[in-house]
C-alpha cells in the first residue's frame, strides 16, 4: 500500500515548506509539489494541517516487572496508545536483576517486544558489575543494535548502580561508542529519608517527594555528569525534574561538556500539590520518581526546554492501576513508581510548548522527535521527514482539540495524569512504517507490526571526544 499525503505543510526541526509528501513500501520515497503517484494510492487530505515526523518516545517501561508487579501497559497495548498520539518509535528499557545476564535479559525483552504495534528499541541497564557484564556490554552494541546505557543511581537494595559501576561502565560505553544514561537520584539519600519518613510516622504518597527533595536529584546529575567528565564519555540524564540538575547539566554544557537532558510531559504539567491530594489513591496513582516539583520547577524546565538545555522528551511511561498501586497503602515505599503518558505527549506539549509561544513548531519537532533520533544515532532514518527515511509521520492538527481522559485514552491503565485537560493540536493521522494506523479519531495498530530498530554505535559526537583525548592526552616528564 502506498499513500500520498497532499496539501499539507512539512515541519521538520529546521524547516517550513509546502510539500506533498509519497510513501511506499515503508519508507518516504518523494517529497514536493503536485507528485504524479499511482492512482491506487490512498490519499491524504492534509489542508492546513503539519506534516512531522513521528514522535519518538526515548524513555518508555512497557510491562515492566518492577516493586513486586508488572507495568500494565505491555508493548502492543503501549504502542498501540502511542500511535493515537502520533508516537511511532519507543526506545524502552532491558533491565538485567541483580546477577542476571545482560544477553538473557535482553532476549526475555526482544520476546515482550515482539508484540508491539509500533518500532521499539532498546537502552540496556547495567544494574551490576562484573567480567561478564563487560563482555555482554560489547556483545549488544556489536551484534544487538545497542547504543546506550542505563544507570539507575536510585532504587537501593534492588537495581542501583554504585560508583564503581557507573566508573566501569562509563568507560566501557566510551569504547564501544555507546552513550551511558542515568536515573540521578541519590539512593542512599533516599533510603534514609524514606526511613526517617516512616518513623515519624509519615506512610501516605506525601511521603514519597519529602524522601526525594531536588537536592537528592541535583546531587546525583552533578556526580554523574563529573564522572562523565573525567571519563571523557557524552551522558545523557533522564527525566530531569528540577532545578538543580538542570542547573548540573547547564554549568556542563557552558564549559563545553558533551551532556544532554530529558524532560518528562508530566514533570513540565503536574506539580506536587498531587501528594497532599485528601484522596489518598489519587495521590498515589502520582507517584513516580523523581517526583512531580512544584511550580518554579516547572517553569525552569520550559526555560531548559526553550534554552536548547534540554534536548529531548518523554514520558516514562510506565503504568500502574489503582490495585497495583494499593500495595503501598500503608507504606508509601512499596507504591509502584510509574506514571502514564506515552499517548498524550505530543498533544500536551503543543498546547502547553507551541500554543502558549514558549516553543516553535519546528522546536516542538527537535523536542518530541528529531533531537532523540540525534542522540541515540536513528536521524535521519527517524526524526527526520526526508526521502529514504522510514515513513513515520503524523498528520498534525493544530486546530483539532481533545479532553484528554482516562475514559477515553487508549492507554491500559485506569488513571491519566492530565485528566480533563483539553488540548487544541493532535494528530489526525499516524503513519507508521507506511501503513496507516491512525485517522480522525479511529485507531488500526496491528499486534507485531512494530520492528526492532537497532541502533549503531558511534554517533558523530564519539569523534568529537576522541579528537579531545588526542589533544589532551597525559604525558610523562622525562625528568633527568
Ligand atoms: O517512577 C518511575 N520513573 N518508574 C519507572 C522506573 C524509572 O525510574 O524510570
Ligand atoms: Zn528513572
Ligand atoms: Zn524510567
Ligand atoms: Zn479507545
Amino acid at each position: 500500500m502506498s499513500i500520498i499525503i497532499r496539501g499539507g505543510t512539512v515541519v521538520t526541526a529546521d524547516m517550513t515548506f509546502a510539500a506533498d509528501v509519497y510513501c511506499d513500501e515503508g519508507k518516504i520515497v518523494a517529497i514536493g509539489d503536485n507528485l504524479d503517484v499511482p492512482e491506487n494510492a490512498e490519499c491524504i487530505d492534509a489542508t492546513g494541517q503539519y506534516i512531522i515526523p513521528g514522535g519518538i518516545d526515548p524513555h518508555t517501561h512497557m510491562q515492566l516487572p518492577f516493586m513486586g508487579t508488572v507495568a500494565s501497559d505491555d508493548f502492543y497495548t503501549g504502542t498501540a496508545a502511542g500511535l493515537a498520539g502520533g508516537t511511532t518509535t519507543i526506545i524502552d528499557f532491558v533491565i538485567p536483576a541483580p546477577g542476571q545476564s545482560l544477553i538473557e535479559a535482553f532476549h526475555q525483552w526482544q520476546d515482550w517486544a515482539s508484540k508491539s504495534a509500533a518500532d521499539y528499541s532498546f537502552h540496556v541497564a547495567i544494574t551490576w558489575w562484573d567480567d561478564s557484564v563487560y563482555e555482554d556490554m560489547g556483545t549488544l552494541v556489536n551484534e544487538y543494535g545497542v547504543n546506550s546505557f542505563k544507570h539507575f543511581m536510585a532504587y537501593k537494595n534492588a537495581i542501583m548502580a554504585d560508583d564503581e559501576t557507573l566508573v566501569k561502565s562509563f568507560r566501557r560505553s566510551m569504547d564501544l561508542g555507546a552513550i551511558p544514561t542515568v536515573h540521578a537520584e541519590n539512593g542512599e539519600l533516599v533510603f534514609q529519608l524514606q526511613q526517617e519518613m516512616l518513623s515519624q510516622g509519615i506512610t501516605g504518597p506525601e511521603g514519597h517527594p519529602l524522601s526525594r527533595p531536588p537536592a537528592v536529584e541535583g546531587e546525583a546529575a552533578n556526580r554523574a555528569i563529573r564522572i562523565a567528565e573525567v571519563m571523557n564519555v557524552p551522558i545523557y540524564v533522564v527525566h530531569v525534574s528540577c532545578k538543580e540538575s538542570l542547573e548540573a547539566i547547564t554549568r556542563a554544557r557552558n564549559e563545553g561538556q558533551l551532556v544532554y537532558g530529558e524532560v518528562l510531559a508530566g514533570h513540565l504539567l503536574v506539580d506536587d500539590s498531587v501528594y497532599r491530594h485528601p484522596n489518598s489513591e489519587f495521590a498515589a496513582a502520582h507517584v513516580m520518581s523523581p517526583p512531580f516539583r512544584s511550580k518554579d520547577h516547572q517553569a525552569a524546565l520550559w526555560k531548559g526546554l526553550q534554552s536548547g538545555n534540554l534536548q529531548t522528551t518523554a514520558t516514562d511511561h510506565c503504568c500502574f492501576c489503582a490495585d497495583q498501586k494499593a500495595a503501598g497503602k500503608d507504606d508509601f515505599t512499596k507504591i509502584p513508581n510509574g506514571t502514564a503518558g506515552v499517548e498524550d505527549r505530543l498533544a500536551v506539549l503543543w498546547d502547553a510548548g507551541v500554543n502558549t509561544g514558549r516553543l516553535t513548531i519546528n522546536e516542538f519537532v527537535a523536542a518530541t522527535s528529531t533531537n532523540a533520533a540525534k542522540i541515540f544515532n536513528l536521524y535521519p532514518r527517524k526524526g527526520s521527514v526526508s526521502v529514504g527515511a522510514d515513513a513515520d509521520l503524523v498528520v498534525w492538527d493544530p486546530k483539532g482539540t481533545r479532553t484528554i481522559s482516562a475514559k477515553t485514552h487508549h492507554q491500559n491503565i485506569d488513571f491519566n495524569i492530565f485528566e480533563g485537560r483539553t488540548v487544541t493540536g493532535i494528530p489526525s493521522h499516524t503513519i507508521s512504517r507506511g501503513k496507516l494506523v491512525w485517522a480522525n479519531g479511529v485507531l488500526n495498530a496491528v499486534r507485531g507490526a512494530g520492528q526492532y530498530v537497532e541502533r549503531p554505535p558511534f554517533n558523530p559526537m564519539f569523534d568529537a571526544l576522541t579528537k579531545h583525548a588526542e589533544v589532551n592526552a597525559p604525558t610523562a616528564v622525562n625528568s633527568d
